[in-house]
């Protein structure tokens, strides 16, 4: 695992979208896994940027990591709407070649077992961009996790649930299920990219990379990836 330590959460982001903007320069129609949730925002704002500059990032795929269950895909917390607000719009991602998991499926497990097939028919991942949560989680794999769990329905953990009550009118809003890529989905990326910044991630990260693998803290799985990349700001990596 190479542990990249930069001085704060601006440096975090320009890092990581250097480190794609690479793989889409050499890669103009690259598969990329992209996440949600504030951690990896200025990664995104950094690639915007590059694209004003003339990266073009008009042919790249790209599958989101998780959605949750029940909500329209036009409610403004949807990772549906999530993803076109943050990455689709500010880095001019083709729509069509942009996916999500359906968590308004009738039948969930078929949606779950169809988008691991989109993934296959897309030739795999080849940089997976990770946030991770302060329990661990990484996608919305809670800790329990199997370590080769693949796109599956899963119940959110009532920490992660509090955590993200605030971009919800209430705690009561916050659906219980949601629909996640799995640990050994995302360990068949060929690259994994995991950014963090702030205090509040410092014990995660320090028991991703220096605990035992274990789905105690889902995150540790990415000890077993042969290249996996951890970027956290001074803060994040205060515990290591
Ligand atoms: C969310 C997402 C994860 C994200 C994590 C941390 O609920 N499902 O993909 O990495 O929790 O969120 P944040 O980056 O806002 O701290």
């Amino acid at each position: 695992m190479e542990v990249v330590i930069m001085a704060g959460p601006a440096e975090v982001g320009d890092f990581a979208a250097g480190r794609i903007a690479e793989l889409v320069s050499t890669r103009p129609e690259a598969v990329l896994g992209v996440a949600t949730g504030s951690s990896p925002l200025e990664t995104y704002r950094s690639l915007a940027a590059r694209r004003d500059a003339g990266l073009d990032l008009s042919r790249v795929s790209a599958f989101a990591l998780d959605e949750y269950v029940g909500i329209r895909h036009d409610h403004p917390e949807s990772y549906h709407a999530v993803i076109d607000r943050e990455v689709v719009q500010p880095l001019g991602l083709d729509p069509a070649r942009v996916h999500v998991p359906d968590g308004l499926a009738d039948d969930l497990d078929a949606a779950c077992e169809d988008y691991e097939a989109q993934i296959a028919a897309a030739g795999g991942v080849d940089l997976q961009l990770l946030g991770i949560g302060e329990n661990g989680h990484i996608g919305f794999n809670e800790p329990t996790s199997s370590l080769s769990s693949r796109t599956r329905v899963k119940t959110l953990a009532p920490s992660t649930r509090e955590a993200n009550a605030r971009f919800f009118d209430s705690a009561e809003e916050v659906p219980l299920h949601c629909l996640t890529q799995g640990l050994g989905t995302i360990l068949d990326a060929r690259r994994a990219l995991l950014v963090a910044q702030g205090a509040s991630k410092a014990r995660a990260i320090a028991e991703i990379v220096e605990g035992p693998v274990s789905s105690r803290w889902p995150g540790s799985v990415l000890q077993l990836h042969r290249r996996a990349t951890v970027v956290v700001d001074e803060a994040a990596a205060s515990r290591l």
